[in-house]
Formats: structure tokens, C-alpha cells, sequence
């Protein structure tokens, strides 16, 4: 069994699109399974920079095929700028390469309009969402309203389903002082990508099927990270989808059991984008150098990452919950010329010790973390790629956070090209 799952392992933007390209050059099929385009993968090769939302990261190599799988919520005027977009730097974008889902459902300009209002709504306690309309969206696909791709090659189908979604969301518009929508509207925007959408459509777990039994590779590739995770992460301060393994399965449709190995993404420290409980943030001159040294600004919506310290009680949790057999430590590099270097191996609260994140949103917001601290080094690990060129004192800390997270570090990432990358055990040999 060789095919892999790559998930992010804290709260997104841990490298998962610089780890899925480097990785599909082994890879035949490459599948995003969840989110939207709430998700910003960046890949950098030789200089050039590609930020994919739903694409999957495989995209740029030729020969490969990419899948939009059904569990992914797509924007259809997002997804067809993001072709342009990609195209026009000279990648090759066909139905005979990229697969969309059948049965995936839309967002539709109604679900960021949504999303952006309850944002509002919220003031103080607001999630910090992408506003992309993913959770509406998904609300709507949970609520059995939602208008999915497959729907786009029947008027009369069609015509059903606005007349359904509307009848939920005026209502909802009218409890919240917007302006009701038109079905004639929403139906002549549908009309006007559905000639573009439809090209790439099929029922795309019979292809994966096929291609499994065919031993091609299939290399899934995940939005977020499990502490977004709609069971799993910081709720209510989450996505709206399982970030987890398990959603390869139900948003792909390929049988449980067809993944032999998951690859945690984890970056060598911890950042957050958007609101909610961050136990080793660093309000101050180290979160500031971090962020600095490390760009953390958002791909998607730009704003500045909040940084902090690895916590290796809620990655360890993550490795877990994901069943990930082997981590790729990214930004290793960002650490460079840092004096000291502490990660987070507990939490007290309460007056009491615990070894893993409590659920409760009073005990999130108000753990205190355990640290043990490091001494940092003063050598360049930028661009290495061999582990002998790695300082003794970066080993000492890649080695301590294997032993806390109980799993190896099988890749290390130390720059943001692709081939600035590691390679310890290669999960596709396993
Ligand atoms: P994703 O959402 O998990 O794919 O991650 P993002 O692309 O949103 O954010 C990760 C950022 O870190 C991107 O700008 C990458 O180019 C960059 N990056 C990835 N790996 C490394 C690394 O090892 N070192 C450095 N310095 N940057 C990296
Ligand atoms: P990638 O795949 C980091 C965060 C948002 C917000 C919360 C809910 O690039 O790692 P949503 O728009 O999904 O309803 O927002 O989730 N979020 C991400 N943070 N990386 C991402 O994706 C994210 N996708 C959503 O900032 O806090
Ligand atoms: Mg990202």
C-alpha cells in the first residue's frame, strides 16, 4: 500500500503545498478532499511562486492528475480565475488532467455575503473566518439544500434546487435585513460557468477507484490542520470541515484502508490565523521575529499570523487523532540565530497538570504551557539539504520533538523552494 495522506498537523499554513508538489514527483493523482478556498498552498520553484486555493498542489507537474474531490466545497467563479491565473504561468490545465467531483457542492456568491454578515454580527467574538463562505456552504450541504456540480447540466434540476436554497437563505436574509434574492439571478450566473465547470466533471471516485486498482500512487492533500478540525480543534474557533485522515475517505469516496501512510505537516513552531485559544502564542519581540523571519502573513486573506512557541501537547494530540505515522518539520530555517528555544510539553490548569488539550473553551483560553527550553544556534540551516549540514543543536531539538510526538521526522523543510527539503524515509516506500 503506497498511497499517502498528507494533513496539516496544527492550525494550517504548516507547508502542506510545498511538502504535496515535492512529494508529487512520486505521486500519479493528487486529491484534495476538504475546505474551499479558505485553503492557500504556496509552492516555490526556482523562484516562482504559485498560491493555489483549490487546486491541488500537484497541479504544476506534468502528467499527473489532480482531483477535486466531492468533500471540497468549490466556488465556481474562484475555481475558474484560479485556472486563468495558473495558466497563465505556463501550467497546463485540461479535463485530460484536473477531475471535479460530480457530486461536490457549490458556493455560491450568497455564502460569502453570509459569511461575511455573521462575522459582523459577531463584533467581539468573531471566528476570524477566510469569508470565503465556506461554513454557510457547508451548512447548506449538511442541510440537504446545497446546489452541487452535478447539478449544473440540468435546467429543470437546477430550477428545483435555487428555488430550495432560497427559500432557506430569504428567509434567513429577510431575519437579518438583507435584500431577498431573485432564483432568475442566481440561476443566469449558474448558466454562465456552468458551460466552463462542466468539461471537468465526472464521477471522480470511479476514477480513483480505478487508478487504485491500477497501483497508481494517489497522494491526498489536506486543507487546514486538526486543530481547525470541526470535532477535533479549538471549537468554535474552527473550519467548518474534519481536517482529519478520515475525510480522505468520505471526500473522495475511495475505500477505507487504500491510505498506507499519513505525513503530518508541522512547522518547527506554531502560528494561528483568525481568533481563538493559542496556549504558546508570543505577544511580543520573539512572535514579532518569528514572523518576520518566517513571512507569516496569510495567502489567502493576508493578514498577520500570530506566532508562538511549538507546542508539542496539541501535536502529539493532532498525531493521534490523524493517525500520522511520520511528520515533515517545515521552517526549521526561521529558527536560525535564536538564543533560546522553548516547546510547550504540558498545560496546568486549574491546579491541575494535564498531558493534552482540554476540550472546554474556558480550560483553551486559559492553560498555562509547561516549557522546556533549548539553546538555540547560530548557523545557517537555510536552504540545507542533508541532515549533516544541520547544526548539533537543531538536531537536539528535532530529536526531542520526535520523542514528545512519539513519531519520526521523516522530511525537513528548511526554505520555501521545493528542493530545500530533507528527505529521511521516504513515505511512498513504506
Ligand atoms: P500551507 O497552507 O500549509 O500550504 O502553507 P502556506 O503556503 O499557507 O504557508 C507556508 C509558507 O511558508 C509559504 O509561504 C511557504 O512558501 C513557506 N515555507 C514552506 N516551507 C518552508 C521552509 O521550510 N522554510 C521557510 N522559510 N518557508 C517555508
Ligand atoms: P491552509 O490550507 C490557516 C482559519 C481561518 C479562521 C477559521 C475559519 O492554507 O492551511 P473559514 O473561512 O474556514 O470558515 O475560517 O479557519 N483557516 C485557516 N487558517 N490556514 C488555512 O488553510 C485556513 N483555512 C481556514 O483563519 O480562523
Ligand atoms: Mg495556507
Amino acid at each position: 500500500m503506497t498511497n499517502v495522506a498528507v494533513i496539516g498537523s496544527q492550525w494550517g499554513d504548516e507547508g502542506k503545498g510545498k511538502i504535496v508538489d515535492w512529494l508529487s514527483e512520486k505521486a500519479d493523482v493528487i486529491v484534495r478532499f476538504q475546505g474551499g478556498h479558505n485553503a492557500g498552498h504556496t509552492l516555490v520553484i526556482d523562484g516562482k511562486t504559485y498560491k493555489l486555493s483549490l487546486l491541488p498542489s500537484g497541479v504544476v507537474r506534468k502528467g499527473k492528475i489532480s482531483i477535486i474531490g466531492n468533500g471540497v466545497v468549490i466556488d465556481p467563479e474562484a475555481l475558474l480565475e484560479e485556472i486563468e491565473r495558473v495558466k497563465t504561468m505556463g501550467v497546463d490545465i485540461s479535463p485530460k488532467n484536473l477531475v471535479i467531483a460530480e457530486n461536490a457542492a457549490l458556493i455560491l456568491p450568497v455564502h460569502s455575503q453570509l459569511d461575511k454578515a455573521a462575522e459582523a454580527a459577531r463584533g467581539e467574538s468573531k471566528i476570524g473566518t477566510t469569508g470565503r463562505g465556506i461554513g454557510p456552504a457547508y451548512e447548506d450541504k449538511v442541510g440537504r439544500r446545497a446546489i452541487r456540480v452535478c447539478d449544473l447540466s440540468d435546467k429543470d434540476i437546477l430550477k428545483e434546487r435555487v428555488d430550495a436554497l432560497l427559500f432557506h437563505h430569504n428567509a434567513l436574509r429577510k431575519g437579518l435585513g438583507a435584500e431577498p434574492l431573485n432564483a432568475k439571478d442566481v440561476l443566469a450566473f449558474l448558466d454562465k460557468v456552468a458551460p466552463k465547470i462542466l468539461p471537468f466533471v465526472q464521477p471522480a471516485w470511479l476514477l480513483l477507484d480505478k487508478l487504485n486498482r491500477e497501483g497508481k500512487r494517489i497522494l491526498f492533500e489536506g486543507a487546514q490542520g486538526v486543530m481547525l478540525d470541526d470535532d477535533h480543534g479549538t471549537y468554535p474557533y474552527v473550519t467548518s470541515s474534519n481536517t482529519v485522515t478520515g475525510s480522505a475517505f468520505t471526500g473522495s469516496g475511495l475505500k477505507v484502508g487504500s491510505i498506507g501512510y499519513v505525513l503530518g505537516i508541522t512547522k518547527a513552531y506554531t502560528t494561528r490565523v483568525g481568533s481563538g485559544p493559542f496556549p504558546t502564542e508570543q505577544d511580543n519581540e520573539v512572535g514579532e521575529g518569528l514572523g518576520a523571519r518566517g513571512h507569516e502573513f496569510g495567502t489567502v486573506t493576508k493578514r498577520k499570523r500570530r506566532c508562538g512557541w511549538f507546542d508539542a501537547v496539541m501535536v502529539r494530540q493532532a498525531v493521534k487523532i490523524a493517525g500520522i505515522n511520520g511528520i515533515a518539520l517545515t521552517k526549521l530555517d526561521v529558527l536560525d540565530g535564536m538564543k533560546e528555544l522553548k516547546i510547550c510539553v504540558g498545560y496546568e490548569y486549574a491546579g491541575k497538570q494535564y498531558d493534552y488539550f482540554p476540550a472546554s473553551i474556558k480550560a483553551q483560553a486559559n492553560v498555562k504551557p509547561i516549557y522546556e527550553t533549548f539553546p538555540g544556534w547560530s548557523e545557517s540551516t537555510s536552504g540545507a539539504r542533508s541532515y549533516r549540514d544541520l547544526p548539533a543543536n537543531a538536531i537536539k531539538y528535532i530529536r526531542r520533538i520526535e520523542e514528545l510526538l512519539e513519531v519520526p521526522a521523516d522530511i525537513l523543510s528548511t526554505s520555501p523552494e521545493r528542493d530545500d527539503t530533507i528527505l529521511i524515509k521516504d513515505p511512498f516506500s513504506r
